[in-house]
């Protein structure tokens, strides 16, 4: 044969190759595996040998997947559906596959896990759920597969893992939870996967770890927690952990750190805990009293604050220095914040402002004798700036207000303010036009202001 025959026969052969893949999975398919990507399947093909243990139905148009798809293929070891648009999985629609091992689901359309999906997987080693819109994961969905050892569910929609979302999974090994919208992980949501190895959180909106969330996870490898709100992290619950290799906290809200946690960090070969906004003050004497500059992660803690060493390394300022900047706690102003008459409903709003190292919390006691703090909600909210809001105001309200400002290494002041009402009790005035009911306040002005302690 001269060349250019032997290039048109080349041609000829490719071209029939690719003609009939695109015509027809089942003339791709030996006796054990069938490969059917990318040919705008809208179902799972009914005539394709019953014996595959490998079918590949990656980037097609499958949107539903029922029992009867997949009632004739029973010998199946690793089913490829990514890449579909897969929004419907209906009960018990892998029912009939006991030996498969893989089933690879990402990049779908599935918006909730029900607890009749994956009925029957009883050998499911390996599940791809990455790439999809899950933002619901029903109590007790992986009871049917206890052989799970990966479980990839990163680029979801999950913001809360709600107890029992991860029991019967008790060989699971990998768990990636990565880019989802978590905020809060309840603290025995690890319990039932106690040989868990590789855990990514990484990219999610967490701003606490509880302590023994991971205390039982005595073979934990890898834990990757990057890019979250984290503020406090129990360092304490590695100390029993001897198999941790790699440990991610970095792109948090982490301000200090205990001295113990010097020890456990010097123990793990791989840590990052750049990116937090550290505070370089006395609260970090007894940390910086262990720096040796021995391990990567003492060139990581960068102080944020106080403002004169912003941007310096710990390690690079002196215990004596770090003692030096702690500073008590001053109320700089505790006033109404507009002069406007309150009428009953209005909202009155006071601002108490506070400095100090390290930045002081606000409590806010009010006539009633109960006390409001950041945390409150409701009628009273005091935000960390000190604009405290007192809503829907009646004649009750009125009396004396303290506002105490507190840090977190013992310092204590006190302000209180008086608002005054007129005596005999505040006038009824009708309003004319709307037909409403209201008692008007005189502005909250003459405030008796002093020091209560210091
Ligand atoms: C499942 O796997 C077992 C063990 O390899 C095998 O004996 C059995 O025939 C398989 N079942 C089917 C339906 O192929
Ligand atoms: C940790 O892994 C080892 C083998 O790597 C296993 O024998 C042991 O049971 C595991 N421990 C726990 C608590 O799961
Ligand atoms: C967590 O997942 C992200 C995204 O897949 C990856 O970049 C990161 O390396 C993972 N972390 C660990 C510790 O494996
Ligand atoms: C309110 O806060 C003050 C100052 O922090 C505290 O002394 C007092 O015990 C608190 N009262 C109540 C009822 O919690
Ligand atoms: C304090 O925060 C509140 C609520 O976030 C905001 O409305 C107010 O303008 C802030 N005040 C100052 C002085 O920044």
């Amino acid at each position: 044969m001269d060349k250019p025959a032997g290039v048109l026969m080349f041609l000829l052969v490719i071209l029939k190759v690719l003609g009939t893949a695109e015509a027809d999975c089942s003339s791709t398919c030996s006796a054990t595996s069938c490969t059917c990507t990318g040919q705008d399947l809208t179902s799972v093909p009914q005539d394709l040998p019953t014996t595959i243990t490998w079918l590949d139905l990656r980037r097609n148009q499958i949107t539903t997947l029922s029992q009867s798809d997949f009632s004739r293929y029973r010998s199946l070891e690793d089913l490829r559906l990514d890449y579909n648009s897969i929004s419907t999985i209906n009960s018990q629609a892998f029912y009939h596959l006991s030996n498969l091992t893989e089933l690879w689901l990402d990049s779908n359309r599935i918006t909730a896990l029900r607890s009749d999906m994956f009925t029957g997987l009883g050998n499911l080693q390996y599940l791809y759920l990455f790439h999809n819109s899950i933002s619901d994961i029903q109590d007790g969905t992986f009871n049917s597969t206890p052989q799970l050892t990966r479980l990839y569910l990163s680029n979801n929609r999950l913001t809360k893992l709600r107890a029992n979302m991860f029991t019967g999974l008790g060989n699971l090994q990998t768990l990636d939870l990565y880019d989802n919208d978590i905020t809060v992980i309840p603290d025995h949501t690890f319990n039932p996967t106690p040989q868990l190895k590789f855990l990514n959180l990484s990219n999610n909106h967490i701003q606490s770890i509880a302590s023994n969330l991971l205390a039982n996870l005595l073979n934990l490898t890898e834990v990757s927690l990057s890019d979250n709100s984290i503020t406090a992290f129990p360092f304490e619950d590695l100390l029993n952990i001897q198999t941790i290799v790699t440990l991610h906290l970095d792109k948090n809200q982490m301000t200090t750190i205990p001295s113990t946690a010097y020890d456990i960090l010097s123990s793990i070969s791989e840590v990052n805990i750049d990116n937090n906004p550290w505070q370089c003050d006395c609260r970090m004497v007894e940390f910086r009293l262990k720096m040796t500059g021995t391990y990567p992660f003492e060139n990581q803690i960068i102080c944020f604050q106080p403002d004169s060493v912003h941007g310096q390394k710990l390690i690079d300022i002196s215990p004596e220095d770090l003692m030096s900047y702690c500073e008590e706690p001053t109320i700089v102003r505790f006033e109404q914040s507009e002069d406007n008459p309150l009428i009953e409903g209005d909202s009155l709003r006071l601002v108490c402002e506070a400095t100090g190292i390290p930045t002081p919390d606000i409590t806010v006691t009010l006539p009633s004798g109960l006390n409001a703090t950041v945390d409150s909600v409701g009628k009273v909210t005091v935000d960390v700036n000190g604009t405290i809001m007192i809503r829907d105001v009646t004649v009750e309200d009125s009396g004396q207000y303290v506002c105490t400002a507190t840090n977190s290494v013992g310092f204590t002041r006190s302000v209180s303010i008086d608002v005054f009402y007129p005596n005999p009790p505040p006038t009824f005035s009708l309003g004319v036009i709307v037909g409403t009911v209201g008692v008007s306040f005189p502005p909250i002005r003459d405030l008796r202001r002093h020091a209560i302690s210091s």
